[in-house]
């Protein structure tokens, strides 16, 4: 069964160029088969390097043309393959955008964003996950789509659809720190902690049950992490000292996590090392930064202490559904409850102006534009 009409809408990007290459079309609508669902996209994220990645202006990003882009969703199951057996026809889904091979998990891709390095993974990227949700409608894999229980989180808890976006921007970090293992009552330094995923990391951490030690390089977005929680949150500036920062991170004692989530420009930041250094014996780190260069690592102290150091690219389902768990439970609390503004919301014709928007400095928590089909 389906709900699905002959036709719809969606976003073209037609050709890489600059400026944009991408026009709003009806076109045939997709259908399920086995192994997917078609979801009616009702928001749909938007990255806040989305123009440049489809202008060609960011690299390394790989995806064919012409095809519709996209990201995480929102969405109400529109239909579903016939060996679909937990999701039903209405029902209110988290789209993961994370995709994984079903015969080759070394083969993935961010659907709507780019393939891997992989051939498995540019053939699901140019084959069947080709089209993404800047569409009414878009076909996705069964097992990406997260139920969400839509009376506690639209009904007790009042958010609003473009609230629960935020759930993909938490899923990244959520993925390293449970990765570590990180437990209740723990203290987890988090650096750099005032972009966008090193803020998701501290939402994500306090959830869970974690002193925070939030750690950046400005001192005025720091106070702004701090005031989402005075009262389990403290920072520490990056100075670049790594003695004098390695000492103002264990004043109070030494950590028991920490997680960087640098953006690649933070090669020759010294936070790594003073971070590590300022971590207890059988302390754990997780590295899911994109720094592109080597960087120095205190390997002695690693050595020595016993450290545990791993690197997390993304997330498991696993941690996808703790996550909503979180966040239906209440323990995890989205829009102004938690201190996360909510996203700016625009039509499909006004692509131009979401990835704007979404390119906006951030002057908080959350996501800044989202798009509506
Ligand atoms: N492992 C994964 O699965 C995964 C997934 C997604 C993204 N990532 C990585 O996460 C990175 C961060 O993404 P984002 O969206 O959070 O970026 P963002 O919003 O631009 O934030 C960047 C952060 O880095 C800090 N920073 C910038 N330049 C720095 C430098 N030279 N030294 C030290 N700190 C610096 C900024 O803080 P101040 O300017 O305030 O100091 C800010 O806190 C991405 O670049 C990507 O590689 C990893």
């Amino acid at each position: 069964m389906s709900t699905i009409p002959p036709k719809h809408r969606a976003l073209i990007l037609n050709s890489t160029r600059d400026p944009l290459d991408i026009s709003v079309v009806e076109q045939t609508s997709p259908q399920a088969g086995p192994g997917s669902a078609v979801i009616r996209v009702l928001s749909a994220a938007v990255l806040s390097y989305a123009g440049e990645v489809y202008s060609g202006h960011k690299q390394p990003y790989q995806y064919p043309t012409p095809f519709i882009p996209g990201s995480s969703a929102i969405g109400r199951i529109a239909a579903v393959g016939p060996d679909a057996t937990l999701l039903k026809l209405g029902q209110l889904v988290f789209f993961d955008s994370y995709i994984v091979g079903r015969d080759d998990p070394t083969s993935l891709i961010l659907h709507g964003l780019t393939s891997g390095p992989t051939v498995g993974s540019r053939v699901m990227m140019e084959g069947e996950w080709r089209d993404s949700t800047y569409a009414e409608y878009a076909k996705v894999p069964l097992e990406n789509c997260f139920p969400l229980d839509e009376a506690r989180l639209l009904g007790d808890l009042r958010y609003k659809i473009e609230d629960l976006i935020y759930i993909g921007a938490l899923s990244v970090p959520f993925g390293g720190l449970r990765d570590i293992g990180v437990k209740v009552g723990e203290k987890v330094i988090v650096a750099p902690a005032t972009g966008a995923f090193g803020g998701a990391a501290v939402i994500a951490a306090l959830a869970m049950g974690a002193r925070v030690v939030a750690m950046g390089r400005n001192a005025e977005a720091l106070e702004r992490v701090k005031a989402v929680n005075p009262d389990r949150i403290s920072v520490v500036l990056n100075t670049g000292d790594v003695t004098a920062d390695t000492k103002e991170l264990t004043k109070d004692g030494p950590a028991d996590g920490f997680l960087d989530i640098s953006p690649r420009e933070a090669v020759t930041s010294t936070h790594l090392q003073s971070c590590i250094l300022a971590l207890r014996r059988e302390g754990r780190a997780s590295l899911m930064g994109g720094q592109l260069d080597l960087v120095p690592m205190p390997i002695r102290t690693i050595m020595r202490y016993d450290l545990t150091v791993k690197g997390k690219w993304m997330y498991t389902k696993d941690d996808m559904r703790v996550l909503i768990s979180l966040v239906e439970t209440g323990y995890l609390k989205l829009s102004e409850a938690g201190g996360i503004q909510t996203a700016r919301t625009f039509p499909l014709e006004d692509f131009a102006a979401a990835f704007n928007a979404a390119a906006e400095k951030r002057k908080g928590f959350g996501v800044e534009a989202v798009i509506a089909p």
